[in-house]
């Protein structure tokens, strides 16, 4: 089997805002798209309160739900996880690769496993009640940057980073 990566995908504002009243503070429709193609095909795993933001499964994806009460999704075409272990066990059995799609409960308890993040960078210094954790980037590089300007579709500017973790060997 080959050896798939787990990878961490967010979209974060200027002060690491990720969240506001259970939605996200802008509308990036680039971004989204990005998402999509990044994804499809793969397996996304996610807390309960970001499958309820999203309200259906992800289609053309295998969606893993972390929740300590099953019974609360049981009628969507998910499957649920007691813990973020055990859904990333799973999907280590899998030949996908696996993203770390949020929100910041899941980030945090993933953040030390992830080989690859890809960041998307918001010009948003607004309001939030989520936050994604503060990062240590001296144990990452760059390895990629697209920028994206505001427009009818995108309500901020944007950048969208790909950073992969150094090996401890190279540091
Ligand atoms: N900007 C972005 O890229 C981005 C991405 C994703 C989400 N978001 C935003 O983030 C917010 C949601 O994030 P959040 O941190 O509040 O919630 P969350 O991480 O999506 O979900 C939290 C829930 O996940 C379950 N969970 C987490 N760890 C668990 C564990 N170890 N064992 C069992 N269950 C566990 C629990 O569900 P139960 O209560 O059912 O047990 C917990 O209440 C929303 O505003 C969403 O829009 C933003």
């Amino acid at each position: 089997m080959q050896n798939k990566k787990i990878k961490l995908i967010v979209a974060v504002g200027k002060q690491n805002q990720i969240g506001l009243n259970g939605g996200m503070p802008w509308h990036l429709s680039d971004d989204l798209k990005n998402f999509k193609k990044l994804t499809q095909g793969n397996i996304v795993i996610m807390g309960r309160k970001t499958f309820e933001s999203i309200g259906k499964a992800l289609p053309n994806r295998l969606n893993f739900v972390v929740t300590s009460d099953p019974s609360s999704i049981a009628s969507y075409e998910v499957c649920t996880f007691p813990s973020l272990e055990k859904a990333l066990q799973k999907a280590g059995t899998l030949n996908l690769d696996t993203f770390i799609i949020g929100g910041a409960t899941i980030y945090n308890q993933a953040i030390d496993k992830v080989d690859e993040m890809i960041i998307t960078e918001v010009e948003y210094d607004g309001e939030a009640d989520t936050f994604f954790p503060e990062i240590d980037f001296s144990a990452w590089k760059e390895a990629g940057r697209k920028k994206y300007t505001s427009d009818q579709k995108n309500n901020f500017d944007f950048d969208i980073i790909t950073y992969l973790k150094i090996p401890t060997d190279e540091k």
